[in-house]
């Protein structure tokens, strides 16, 4: 059976997944296409011979032709396209941000636990790059005993004019803050945001930010943004635990040895590093619901988890301070991955 999907939309990120569907991987369409910018919707469906374009991503999802939902417009349109599709009772990703306010992700979860299965999954994609889950396993088996501290690099050569202070939280930690929740299998109760001396390249933003985390059991997460540092696209996470530690490896294709050293090639974007994952993220989407399992990926939960700590971030970042992290209480209908 192929599972036929629409895409709202068609920007970056859609074309991107669109290609990922369509060109390498199995099991799945694309059936339709919106996108506020209709000009570009058709664009991007003279490449899709079966795919109908819509003008309101909400026709899309009430399509007949339409069995799962991609979203992957901006995100203060989520929560509308994410709603409409548990309205619809179809299954629906939906690009991070789950939504750009924690009560809108709230409407989300409470609309979700009304219809009683789960049918959101959000793009942290992380979650299926290989390295990433081979450490979760090494961390889950007991190996370095009990973790104490996890440190998270995310490091960018730069970013554009459009980026703003807030954003090296939102938009690049957001990513660090999802695989310490995920990594450590528990909530984040605090966040302090300490802007270190400024990177000159990164003109007035508060660039590189170092972010202290604490678990619910106290485990000290230390997450660095550094989103001028011209080297490269760095990714680094190392758990340090009772009686080892274990850490993302450097992941070099290439070995080179030349000029009485030895270096091998860091990734030029957040694209070339995480491609692999993109691809995994969406094949078990595709196949979960194929074989009619509710996909097992980040959840509406960690969508509202994700955006809550964003705020308390931002508002750290703001106030000079600690900010506590309050969650309420998780719905049964998250209880298990
Ligand atoms: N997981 C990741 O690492 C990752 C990477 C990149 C982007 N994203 C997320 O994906 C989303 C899209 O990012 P992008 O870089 O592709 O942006 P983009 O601007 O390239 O594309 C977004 C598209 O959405 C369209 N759009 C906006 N409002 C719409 C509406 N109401 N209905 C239909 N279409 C609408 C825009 O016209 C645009 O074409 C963002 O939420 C972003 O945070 C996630």
């Amino acid at each position: 059976m192929t599972l036929n999907i629409g895409v709202i939309g068609t920007g970056m990120i859609g074309q991107t997944h669109i290609r990922c569907i369509t060109q390498a991987l199995s099991g799945a369409a694309i059936a339709a296409v919106s996108d506020a910018n209709r000009d570009l919707a058709k664009e991007v469906a003279n490449d899709l011979p079966d795919a109908e374009v819509f003008d309101a991503g909400q026709e899309l999802i009430e399509s007949d032709h339409v069995d799962a939902v991609i979203v992957t417009s901006w995100g203060s349109t989520h929560e509308e396209f994410v709603l409409a599709s548990i309205a619809a009772g179809k299954p629906v990703f939906c690009e991070k941000p789950l939504a750009t306010e924690a009560a809108a992700c709230r409407r989300i979860i409470d609309a979700e636990v009304a219809h009683g299965s789960r049918l959101v999954q959000v793009g942290f994609m992380r979650r299926y790059d290989v390295a990433y889950r081979v450490l979760k396993t090494v961390v889950d088996s007991g190996e370095i005993g009990a973790p104490l501290i996890y440190y998270s690099g995310h490091r960018n050569p730069e970013v554009p004019g459009s980026y703003t202070r807030e954003m090296a939280i939102v938009d690049t930690a957001v990513h660090d803050f999802d695989m310490a929740r995920w990594l450590l299998g528990e909530e984040l109760v605090g966040i302090r945001v300490l802007p270190a001396k400024r990177n000159s390249r990164g003109g007035e933003l508060l660039d590189p930010l170092l972010m202290i985390l604490e678990s619910e059991s106290g485990v000290l997460v230390n997450v660095e943004t550094s989103v001028n540092i011209a080297y490269g696209y760095d990714i680094r996470g190392e758990v340090v635990g009772e009686t080892g530690t274990a850490s993302l490896a450097d992941r070099n294709l290439v070995d080179i040895r030349s000029a009485g050293a030895r270096s091998g090639r860091i990734p030029a974007d957040w694209r070339e590093r995480f491609v692999g994952a993109f691809d995994t993220e969406l094949q078990e989407w595709i196949d979960a619901i194929a074989s009619g399992v509710a996909p097992t990926g980040p959840n509406s939960w960690d969508g509202y988890a994700a955006t809550v700590v964003c705020d308390a971030g931002v508002e750290s970042l703001a106030a000079g301070d600690r900010v506590a992290i309050a969650l309420g209480t998780k719905p049964a209908l998250y209880d298990s991955h």
